[in-house]
């Protein structure tokens, strides 16, 4: 009854089994291994762009910051939703990595952002020396709170966006598109995005994500930055396996459907039970519930983990997030334990 987080689950067998198949003999290092020839293929292909520039880095914090940072002058603004993880939960990484570059946080019901606070927003910034300027847009996609934008909600907000460079928070991307049913390619550059971070490691991978950039003129730089920032690997070929095992036979999208079906299963379980309250649409693997007060040391006693979360006085909230390894009996297990 494992639900802190999709990271805590482990690697699945194929994975393990394609990073030991690397191991064997040499490999030449920093990402000119065969094994990434293949990766940026297949992620050229998942993303139907020939052209993508494809590279891989060891956390999303890391990805997302360097994508910030090849986007965002030291004097531009970077717009998020108010509970982006690069604002909550990157320890200033993006502002470190821009050089000064500062988050405009956008408010939206659900973790969404809205086209018109978006346009406010951007309006709203810049235009004399005294501030910072418009200088791109960030959306995360499985959103924070568990919600999943549409590719015509990216589009409606890439639009508001006018000219300003659009990156896309994708640490669950898979999981997005399992909701949505959506293309990789209608999910980004199709509807306006200019860089990806391409989540893997909660979806399985050991660690593992990757950034695709559709303007070939932005990936020099990216390159550039990815080595100052300590993070060209020089046994690259390890990271290349793990890539290349999760697209293959479409494992990333059969991981991000188990744990989206065990996201399901439980919240419609949770639905079910009195005094047990769902605070956003559940759209993909992740929960946010609230209940009485009292309940939290009793799943914690039948051996329940998830973060608990502020809640109103009388009341506990939590967060609930399922993997590809969750299985129905941890599901239910915890579903018989919240109806106790
Ligand atoms: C939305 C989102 N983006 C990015 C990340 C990447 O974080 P990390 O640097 O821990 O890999 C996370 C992990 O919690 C996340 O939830």
């Amino acid at each position: 009854m494992f639900f802190a987080s999709d990271n805590t689950s482990g690697v699945p067998a194929q994975v393990l089994a394609a990073i030991t198949d690397a191991n064997a003999g040499y490999a030449t290092p920093y990402g000119n291994d065969t094994i990434m020839d293949r990766v940026r293929t297949r992620v050229r292909e998942v993303f139907a762009a020939p052209d993508a520039a494809v590279y891989l880095v060891a956390t999303g914090t890391a990805a997302n910051s360097l994508s910030c940072a090849i986007c965002c002058p030291p004097w531009g603004a970077v717009f998020c939703h108010e509970t982006a993880h690069i604002h909550v939960d990157e320890c200033g990484a993006p502002e470190f990595y821009m050089g000064g570059g500062k988050l405009v946080l956008v408010p939206g019901a659900h973790g969404k952002m809205t086209p018109d606070a978006l346009a406010t927003s951007i309006a709203g910034t810049g235009g004399s020396v005294h501030g910072v300027q418009p200088a791109m847009v960030s959306v995360t996609n499985v959103t924070e709170v568990g919600s999943v934008y549409t590719p015509a909600e990216i589009a409606a907000l890439t639009a508001a966006a006018g000219d300003l460079p659009c990156h896309l928070d994708g640490a669950r991307f898979a999981n997005a598109l399992v909701a949505t049913g959506a293309t990789a390619a209608e999910m980004t550059w199709k509807a306006g995005i200019d860089v990806v971070s391409f989540g893997g490691t909660k979806n399985g991978l050991m660690g593992a994500e990757a950034v695709v950039i559709f303007d070939p003129a932005k990936a020099w730089e990216f390159e550039l930055r990815r080595k100052r920032a300590g993070h060209l690997f020089s046994k690259h070929r390890y990271l290349s396996a793990q890539f290349d095992a999760y697209l293959k036979d479409d494992l990333w999208l059969t991981l991000a459907a188990q744990a989206n079906a065990a996201g399901k299963r439980l919240a419609d379980g949770m639905a079910r039970i009195a005094g047990v309250k769902l605070l956003h649409p559940v759209q993909a693997n992740m929960i946010f519930a609230q209940w009485p007060a009292g309940t939290h040391a009793r799943l914690q006693a039948a051996g329940a983990v998830y973060y608990d979360m502020p809640a109103p006085d009388g009341f506990e909230a939590a967060r609930l997030v399922t993997s590809w390894s969750t299985t129905d009996s941890d599901v239910d297990g915890f579903l018989a334990a919240l109806h106790a």
